[in-house]
């Protein structure tokens, strides 16, 4: 079961910005290549379906879905680790902690429950094994409940002057969740995940014959009314963005099937490499995945100490700057382990942070911006490298935080992913 980062320990209210310039003294080990954009030259506007997407306080990003006649709006997490889509059920047991009153799926409304002798949709590994003419029972990483059947539809962006049409479904497969386990953050108006993961006959892509898909994930702090972040579904979905990035999907091991693996290539730190992962996924590395779901980047053990240790002797060599910890104990550690006293740095008036990339098979290149790699906890008075060591065999994850301001596109068909920055 796969389970990602699921909030933040502390609200981000604030990001550095630092707008000076220092030359850089860098001792470059092994200098790697930023190949450019490819060209896309046949530029078009896309009739695909846009659906608006928003971002919590905590760097979860939803949308918002309609169900049921009478229908209710409810808020949706984008979740590219989970298949199928589910919602909070009025009637849960293990419940978010969010109004769901009106989340009361009646027969009596036009809701259907999905049988466990649906050979269709009730089947593993989300489905487990029900008793015929009883309710097909699910298990998602997060939620636990029945397979349900109601219409469900996708808004649109409301700025748009013309709006494409919202997606709109007659009778949508979705989860009614009765144990919820996860986290949202606080006061999160998200009730359920909305899948974008592949594989199983139950997930929104399988049902709604979706093979490409794109998403632009705004700011934390973007003005939710005004966004024109979107995700796009249908075979021009993403085409609008002119120059991008491609890199292979590839497949999973087994028992991660819906999960959106890419090969890493390289870390670099201004430029220089860090990290190069051995094989991926033998010898120990577990691999790497995007994941929309999860907030913040979850690096893989050893290629989480380069980079730090890499960010460490840059600030370091070059300003002078030691972090908060090891080197001054405190009582309690969070869970970022590079953090830097905003005192010490905004002593430093020529400072400028790293620049990190991450490095994908085909030369596609992520470079993160500085604010979406450190982030300034203003009650701590500290910033950090938000990026989280993992141990174990669970796949590195690149996290929303590590995502905004680009826009991704999947497309299932080539098994590609292409990415191109300011894609909202
Ligand atoms: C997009 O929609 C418009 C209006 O409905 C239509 O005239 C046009 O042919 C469509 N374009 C494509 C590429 O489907
Ligand atoms: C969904 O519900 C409709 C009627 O409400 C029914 O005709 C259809 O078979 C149901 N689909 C599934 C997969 O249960
Ligand atoms: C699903 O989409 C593909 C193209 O993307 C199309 O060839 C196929 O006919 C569609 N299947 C259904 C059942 O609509
Ligand atoms: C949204 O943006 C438009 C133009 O960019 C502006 O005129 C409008 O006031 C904004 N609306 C809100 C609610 O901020
Ligand atoms: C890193 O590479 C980019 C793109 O090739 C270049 O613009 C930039 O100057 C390089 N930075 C350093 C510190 O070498
Ligand atoms: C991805 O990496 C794996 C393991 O190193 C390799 O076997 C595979 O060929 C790579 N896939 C692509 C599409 O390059
Ligand atoms: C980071 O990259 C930007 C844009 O490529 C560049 O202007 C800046 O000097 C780089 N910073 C460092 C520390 O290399």
């Amino acid at each position: 079961m796969t389970t990602t980062f699921v909030l933040f320990p502390i609200m981000i209210t604030f990001i550095f910005l630092f707008t000076t310039n220092f030359l850089l003294t860098v001792t470059a080990s092994q200098p790697v290549s930023f190949p450019s954009l490819t060209i896309h030259t046949t530029t078009v506007s896309s009739n695909d379906t846009a659906i608006a997407v928003m971002p919590t306080l905590s760097a979860y990003y939803f949308v918002e879905a309609r169900i049921g006649l009478p229908r209710f709006r409810v808020k949706l997490a984008l979740s590219t680790s989970t298949p199928t889509t589910w919602v909070q059920s009025a009637d849960c047991v293990v419940c978010l902690d969010v109004p769901s009153k009106s989340m009361n799926f009646d027969p009596a409304d036009g809701f259907e429950p999905v049988l466990g002798d649906d050979s269709k949709y009730c089947v593993p590994p989300v489905a487990k094994t029900a008793t015929l003419g009883d309710p097909c029972r699910y298990v998602l990483g997060f939620s636990q409940g029945i397979l349900g059947n109601d219409t469900f539809s996708l808004v649109s962006p409301p700025s748009t002057s013309s709006p494409p049409p919202s997606l709109e479904i007659n009778h949508f497969i979705f989860g009614v969740g009765k144990q919820n386990m996860v986290n949202f953050g606080a006061h999160s108006p998200i009730v359920g995940q909305l899948g974008l993961g592949k594989g199983h006959p139950s997930s929104t892509l399988s049902q709604l014959n979706i093979s490409r898909f794109s998403y632009c994930l705004p700011p934390s702090n973007s003005n939710h009314q005004n966004t024109t972040a979107t995700l796009e579904f249908g075979p021009k979905a993403g085409l609008t963005t002119a120059y991008y990035y491609n890199t292979p999907i590839v497949e999973g091991p087994p028992d991660h099937p819906f999960d959106y693996y890419i090969n890493l290539t390289e870390i670099a730190i201004n430029n220089a490499s860090v990290y190069t992962p051995s094989k991926q996924r033998e010898g120990g590395e577990p691999g790497f995945v995007i994941d929309v779901g999860a907030t913040v980047t979850l690096l893989y053990k050893e290629a989480y100490i380069r980079v730090k240790d890499a960010v460490m002797e840059y600030l370091s060599s070059n300003f002078g700057l030691y972090p908060v910890y090891p080197s001054r104990p405190v009582s309690k550690p969070p869970i970022y382990e590079l953090c830097y006293y905003n005192q010490d740095l905004e002593s430093i008036t020529t400072l400028t942070y790293p620049n990190i990339s991450f490095h994908f098979e085909g030369g596609a290149v992520l470079q993160l911006p500085e604010s979406q790699a450190f982030h300034n906890f203003v009650d701590e008075l500290q910033t950090c490298l938000v990026m989280i060591p993992r141990t174990g065999t669970e796949p590195s994850r690149l996290g929303a935080s590590q995502q905004r301001g680009w826009r991704f596109t999947y497309d299932l068909l080539q098994s590609e992913l292409s990415f191109a920055p300011n894609g909202c």
